[in-house]
């Protein structure tokens, strides 16, 4: 077979080998400007890694950090309580027994002050124990067994029943899910929902109180509604801090120590706690959402 006279020429040879010369020179420079790609895309991941590390480590310290002053403010919050006892006890007794010693001598106006004392010492005797009550439930051990939320929440309106019938309130609950919690908490929480639902009624409206349950996947939802003089957006959130509250204590009696003891308490199960508006009606929602499994202890 005769061969191509032009694969025998050596000019064309030549060429043919200056332009393979040439892509080869063109691949080996792609290969190196990749590599170089390469190792900067290298240097700015472990750039990353490094920071992403520090940040993890720092939000760790921050953890601690906060675990250590939350156990702080608790040990501050119930040692306070306890020892603010004692002074306020003098302050009340002698100024009781001032009073009954020498009611004839001191004039109305002086009787008067000594009133003022004794509202202000009565005052702070049941913010002290609110305190008290406040540190308790997060001092208390937790004994996590099956709860059944329906019988809770009879039982609650049991021990609520003068107050319920006073206000001519109806608590409507059915089929509540049982629960891996603490039974006392539990009680509680819906203690503390139920009384503020009739508390915060509406003049001459009855109250009314829905409370229903339902599994979301991995969490437990329940929701506590009334048909109450509800909670403004904008306070949503500040209704849960310890002793705040929307009204004055002549409207509606209370320190503003609930809602604080119901976020302790869904905070210890692992949840979440919100206040919003009720559909349909005026009142408010009280939505609970917290894991089927309760977090480690
Ligand atoms: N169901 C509700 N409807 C309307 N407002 C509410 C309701 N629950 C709570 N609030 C508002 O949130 C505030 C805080 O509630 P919280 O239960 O902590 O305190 P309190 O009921 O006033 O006092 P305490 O619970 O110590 O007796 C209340 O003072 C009230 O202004
Ligand atoms: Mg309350």
């Amino acid at each position: 077979m005769s061969q191509d006279p032009a694969e025998l020429d050596p000019a064309l040879l030549l060429r043919e080998l200056a332009r393979e010369k040439f892509a080869r020179r063109a691949a080996e420079d792609l290969l190196e400007q990749k590599s170089l790609q390469l190792y900067q895309r290298n240097l700015e991941l472990e750039r990353e890694i490094a920071t992403r590390r520090d940040t993890e480590a720092a939000l760790r310290d921050q953890a601690a950090a906060l675990v250590r002053s939350n156990s702080d403010l608790e040990q501050f919050a119930y040692v306070a309580s306890h020892d603010l006892q004692a002074p306020l006890r003098t302050i009340s007794g002698f100024s009781q027994l001032l009073v009954r010693r020498n009611a004839a001598l001191l004039d109305a106006e002086s009787q008067e002050f000594l009133r003022f004392i004794d509202d202000g010492t009565k005052r702070l005797h049941t913010l002290i124990q609110d305190l008290l009550a406040f540190s308790r439930v997060s001092r208390s051990t937790l004994t996590p067994a099956a709860v059944k939320l329906q019988d809770v929440v009879t039982a609650v309106c049991d021990q609520l029943r003068l107050s319920l019938q006073a206000a001519s309130a109806v608590v409507d609950a059915a089929g509540l899910p049982e629960v891996l919690a603490d039974n006392t908490q539990m009680s509680l929480l819906f203690q503390n929902l139920i009384d503020n639902a009739v508390k915060f009624r509406r003049k001459d409206v009855a109250p009314q109180v829905r409370i229903r349950g339902e599994r979301e996947d991995s969490h437990w939802h329940l929701v506590v509604e009334d048909n109450g003089i509800g909670i403004p957006a904008e306070h949503a959130e500040r209704v849960f801090t310890i002793f705040q509250r929307l009204h004055r204590e002549t409207e509606y009696a209370g320190t503003g120590i609930g809602l604080p003891i119901c976020k302790k308490i869904v905070e210890r199960r692992g949840g979440t706690i919100e206040a919003a508006a009720a559909v349909g009606h005026p009142g408010t929602a009280f939505h609970i959402r917290f894991p089927v499994l309760p977090p480690p202890q």
